[in-house]
C-alpha cells in the first residue's frame, strides 16, 4: 500500500481544551474532525464555526468527516475554509460527482464515505473523481466501538479497484482502529487510519500515533 497515515479523531479529545488537545498530536499526518448533525447520525458534535477555528490553530492539516444530511449544500464551505480534505457520505448526497468536483475546485481533496451496509460496487466508477475513499469500519455516530471485521472484503475490493485502475485514491478506514485491528485493515489495503480512542484514550497520544504508524506500515 502507499504510505501509511495516522489521522487521530478529535471526537475522543477534550472538547473544552481543543487547542491543547491538538498540540498533543503534532506528529500525526492530519487531524480527523467528525461533524455530526443528529440527523444523518444519532449524535451531535461540532459544526462549521468550530471547525474554522480548529483550522486556524491546528499544527497538522484537517481531514473533515461530514456525517450530515443535505451534504451537497453544506460541504463546499468546509473546502472554502482551507481544509486539506473534506469527506461526505454518499448516502447523504444527491450528486456525489458534482460535489466531489466542487470540493476539488475549491482546493480540498474530495473524500467519499460508505456506511458499513453500503456496497462499494455501485460506486467504483466514481474513483477518478475522488482523492479518498472512506470505508467505515463501525456504524458512524460514536467513538469507542468495535472494529467490524466483516468490512475487510470491502477494503480488499477497494484496494483492488484502485490499483487496477491506476487512480491515485487513498483508502481510509475509520472506527475501532487499534494496535491490533490496524494490521488487518492494512493487510486488506487501507492506507489512512483514523483512530480516536486508540490515540486520545492513551497516556501519550504521541507515542500511540508512532506505535500505530509502525503497525500500519506493511
Ligand atoms: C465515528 C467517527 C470516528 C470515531 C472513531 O462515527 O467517524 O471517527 O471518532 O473513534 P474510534 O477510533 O474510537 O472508533
Ligand atoms: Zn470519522
Amino acid at each position: 500500500n502507499p504510505t501509511c497515515c495516522i489521522n487521530p479523531s478529535i471526537l475522543s479529545a477534550d472538547f473544552v481544551n481543543l487547542e491543547a488537545e491538538l498540540a498533543k498530536i503534532a506528529n500525526a499526518d492530519a487531524v480527523h474532525v467528525d461533524v455530526m448533525d443528529n440527523h444523518f447520525v444519532p449524535n451531535l458534535t461540532l459544526g462549521f464555526p468550530v471547525v474554522e477555528r480548529i483550522q486556524q490553530v491546528s499544527p497538522v492539516p484537517l481531514d473533515a468527516h461530514l456525517m450530515i444530511s443535505d451534504v451537497d449544500r453544506w460541504a463546499p464551505q468546509y473546502a472554502d475554509a482551507g481544509l486539506a480534505s473534506v469527506t461526505f457520505h454518499v448516502e447523504a448526497s444527491n450528486a456525489p460527482i458534482k460535489l466531489a468536483r466542487e470540493l476539488r475546485a475549491r482546493g480540498s481533496k474530495a473524500g467519499m464515505a460508505l456506511r458499513p451496509a453500503t456496497p462499494i460496487e455501485p460506486y467504483l466508477d466514481l474513483l477518478p473523481e475522488l482523492d479518498m475513499l472512506l470505508i467505515m469500519t463501525v456504524e458512524p455516530g460514536f467513538g469507542g466501538q468495535a472494529f467490524l471485521d466483516v468490512m475487510l472484503p470491502k477494503i480488499r475490493r477497494a484496494r483492488q479497484a484502485v490499483d487496477g485502475s491506476g487512480v491515485n485514491v487513498a483508502i481510509q478506514v475509520d472506527g475501532g482502529i487499534t494496535e491490533e485491528t490496524i494490521t488487518r485493515a492494512a493487510e486488506a489495503g487501507a492506507n489512512i487510519f483514523v483512530a480516536g480512542s486508540a490515540v486520545y484514550g492513551m497516556p501519550s497520544p504521541e507515542e500511540a500515533i508512532n506505535a500505530l504508524r509502525a503497525k500500519g506500515q506493511l
